[in-house]
């Protein structure tokens, strides 16, 4: 049995016909660049979750480019992030001559931990004396929001509203995601999505989009996106070229109407994992793990696994994680991926480094200790196969090789 971990094709042969004829009506009509769909497909986001504006643009690390952009960040300027993130999160803020801040992450739900925030701007913490930031150089907050659960906004926005600081939402991996009744996007001053193919709501290409709070700062983002130029040829401000495409934008259209199923397909699935490996009696909600991740391998129990952790994103406290991925955490992480794959079944691993140890951010001088928490999960996480269509039996096929690893193991 060969389980991929994510294939987009049964969903993409059972939209075909409808997805050829949004393709052929933009080539019929010609309008390749900011066509009519753009503009529905924008409005259509914004009633789905919920914002004031919703602006398409070519991918999910120009959102995030725009985004501070349209707040002015500087070279100089320092912005609050978590290590534990695809790395387009930093380099956007470093594409504009700022400075990351990584402040560390939450064990449970792999996104950043705002009581370390505070720790850090209340200067109460190592990192604070190291990295030496003037406080009013520091301009905004981005937490991401991991493999399909929001991060704890509610203290976020505590201390961005007391320390005066923009908070930029990364829901690249996040659309539908609800924290506390309230949509991923639609919380922060802006909201960052992508449509990058892999994700819940993949284009055919690279696709993003960004919803801003503020209509004057909306109004800023519509135009910097298009070189800055409203009328045309007349350049209020120095932009980027960062439009949706109008095929993609069609194309999403017909998938965004399908999205909730799909989102609740991914927790039915996430939820079956669980109860099959709680059968196996291989699985543990909880581990505790402690600073030894940084000199060994990892400070887990051997033979068990750590089920993922919904925390914001628990329905009890009126949150939705859609699992884009799944992701456990294991002692022998590296041993399990490879006993995987010899055995056809998809697994990745989200992320191997963190992004306050890795080389380009070296004269930034963290030490690995710096995010302790990142660095475990960089040494322990694993992500499952997911996706809408994947079978009970490949999910028991999948926990049973799990197993199998332990087993063979002990
Ligand atoms: C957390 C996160 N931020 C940003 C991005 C960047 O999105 P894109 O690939 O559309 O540029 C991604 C997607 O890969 C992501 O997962």
């Amino acid at each position: 049995m060969n389980i991929p971990l994510l294939d987009l094709s049964v969903q993409h042969n059972a939209l075909e016909e409808e997805l050829k004829e949004a393709i052929f009506s933009v080539l019929e009509s010609q309008n390749f660049i900011m066509g009519s769909q753009v503009k529905d497909f924008e409005d259509e986001v914004n009633s789905y979750i919920g914002s004031n504006h919703a602006f398409g643009c070519a991918s999910g690390s120009d959102a995030l480019l725009l985004a501070l952009m349209a707040i002015d960040i500087q070279p100089g300027d320092y912005v609050i992030t978590s290590p534990f993130t695809f790395f387009a999160t930093a380099g956007a803020i470093s594409r504009l001559g700022a400075i990351p801040i990584f402040i560390d992450i939450e064990f449970n739900s792999f996104n950043i931990d705002p009581d370390k925030i505070r720790a850090f701007l209340e200067g109460k913490d190592e990192l604070s004396k190291k990295v030496k930031a003037p406080i009013e150089k520091i301009k905004a907050i981005i937490p991401v929001h991991l493999y399909g659960q929001m991060a704890d906004m509610d203290p976020i926005m505590d201390i961005a509203k007391e320390f005066n600081l923009v908070v930029i939402e990364d829901a690249a991996q996040s659309i539908g995601a609800v924290y506390r009744n309230k949509n991923a996007g639609t919380i922060g001053d802006f909201g960052c999505f992508s449509f990058f193919p892999s994700k819940n709501l993949g284009a055919y290409g690279d696709a993003g989009l960004i919803t801003v709070k503020d209509p004057e700062l909306a109004e800023k983002v519509d135009v910097l996106r298009l070189h800055g130029a409203r009328p045309k040829y007349h350049h209020k401000y120095v932009g980027i070229n960062s439009r949706l495409d109008t095929i993609q934008a069609a194309i999403l259209q017909v998938k965004l109407k399908h999205l909730d199923n799909w989102s609740d397909k991914r927790r039915e699935i996430a939820e079956l994992y669980n109860s099959e490996f709680e059968k196996a009696g291989i699985s543990v909600a909880y581990s505790g793990c402690d600073d030894s991740c940084l000199s060994s391998g990892s400070s887990l129990e051997n033979g068990k696994i750590v089920l993922p952790v919904e925390e914001g994103g628990s329905p009890k406290s009126s949150g939705k994680h859609i699992y884009h991925q799944y992701t456990i955490r294991i002692k022998n992480r590296d041993g399990l991926a490879k006993y995987l794959s010899s055995k056809n079944i998809g697994n990745s691993i989200y992320y191997p480094v963190p992004l306050h140890v890795q080389e380009c951010f070296s004269d930034l001088n963290y030490e690995a200790k710096d995010c302790s928490k990142a660095v475990c999960a960089s040494k322990q996480a694993l992500s499952l196969p997911i996706f809408p269509e994947l079978t009970k039996g490949e999910i028991k096929k999948i926990v049973s090789t799990i197993k199998e690893f332990l087993e063979n193991e002990s």
